[in-house]
This record gives structure tokens, C-alpha cells and sequence, in this order.
């Protein structure tokens, strides 16, 4: 869309943790269902650089939850009462790659 932005992403890593958070992404209305999120998403595994990324949403968005579930997030938690109006939140994490093929890796040792 020109010099406008279409999108943003925000990721955390705390420390030396091995996990690290997707804190927010938006997509711009009218620029949704091209593959955006998806590419930001992915863009910010990458450089959060941990080996198991989470994050967290209501349960009541689910055109999120289908992003985050067509990206390779699988449902690990929910958190009570999480969100200002009694809303729980449902906690997703994804393996990177190269995690999972260590996970194998020693499965099969
Ligand atoms: C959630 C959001 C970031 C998705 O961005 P996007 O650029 O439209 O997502 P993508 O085009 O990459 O979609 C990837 C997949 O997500 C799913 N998806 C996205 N939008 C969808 C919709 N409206 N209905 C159903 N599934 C949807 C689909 O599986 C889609 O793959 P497909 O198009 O091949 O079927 C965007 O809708 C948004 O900004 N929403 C408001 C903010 C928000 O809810 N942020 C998340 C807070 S936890």
C-alpha cells in the first residue's frame, strides 16, 4: 500500500528462557487473507530465535486461532479470567524446526 503499513508483529524473549512470545500482530483491514500474518509470523520466530514460541488469545477469535493453527501452533494452556472482561486465554506454542528435529533426533537415540 505505498509507504502505509499493512501490518506489525511484536515478539518477546526473556533472558535466556527457551521460550519466547508473539505479544501482538495486526494486519490491516483491507489487506487481510493475502498471507500477511502468516509471513509475520514466521518472520518473527525467526528472529525471537528461541527453540518453542508462544502466545496467547481469547478463544472467542477465531479467525486467530485459525492463523496460529495453520502456522504449526498447537493448544498447551489456558489461563483463567485472563482478560479484562472474564474472557479466559487459551495459550498456544509451536516447535521451531530445528527443535523438533533435535526432539526426534534424541527420541531416536
Ligand atoms: C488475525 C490476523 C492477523 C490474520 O492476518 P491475515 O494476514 O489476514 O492472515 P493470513 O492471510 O496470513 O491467513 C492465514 C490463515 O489464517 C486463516 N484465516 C485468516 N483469516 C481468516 C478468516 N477471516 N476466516 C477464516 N480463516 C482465516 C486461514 O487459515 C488462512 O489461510 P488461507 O487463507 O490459506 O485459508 C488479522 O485477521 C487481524 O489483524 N485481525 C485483528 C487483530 C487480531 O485479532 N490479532 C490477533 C490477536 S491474538
Amino acid at each position: 500500500m505505498g509507504e502505509q503499513v499493512v501490518g506489525f508483529v511484536f515478539g518477546d524473549r526473556r533472558g535466556r528462557q527457551e521460550v519466547g512470545w508473539v505479544a501482538s500482530i495486526g494486519v490491516h483491514p483491507d489487506m487481510r487473507r493475502r498471507g500477511i500474518g502468516h509471513l509475520l509470523l514466521e518472520a518473527c520466530e525467526e528472529e525471537v530465535g528461541v527453540p518453542r514460541i508462544r502466545l496467547a488469545l481469547r478463544p472467542s477469535n477465531l479467525v486467530a486461532k485459525q492463523l496460529y493453527l495453520k502456522t504449526g501452533y498447537v493448544e498447551v494452556d489456558h489461563w483463567d479470567r485472563y482478560y479484562a472482561n472474564g474472557e479466559d486465554a487459551l495459550i498456544m506454542e509451536k516447535a521451531r524446526e530445528k527443535d523438533k528435529r533435535w526432539n526426534r533426533e534424541m527420541r531416536e537415540f
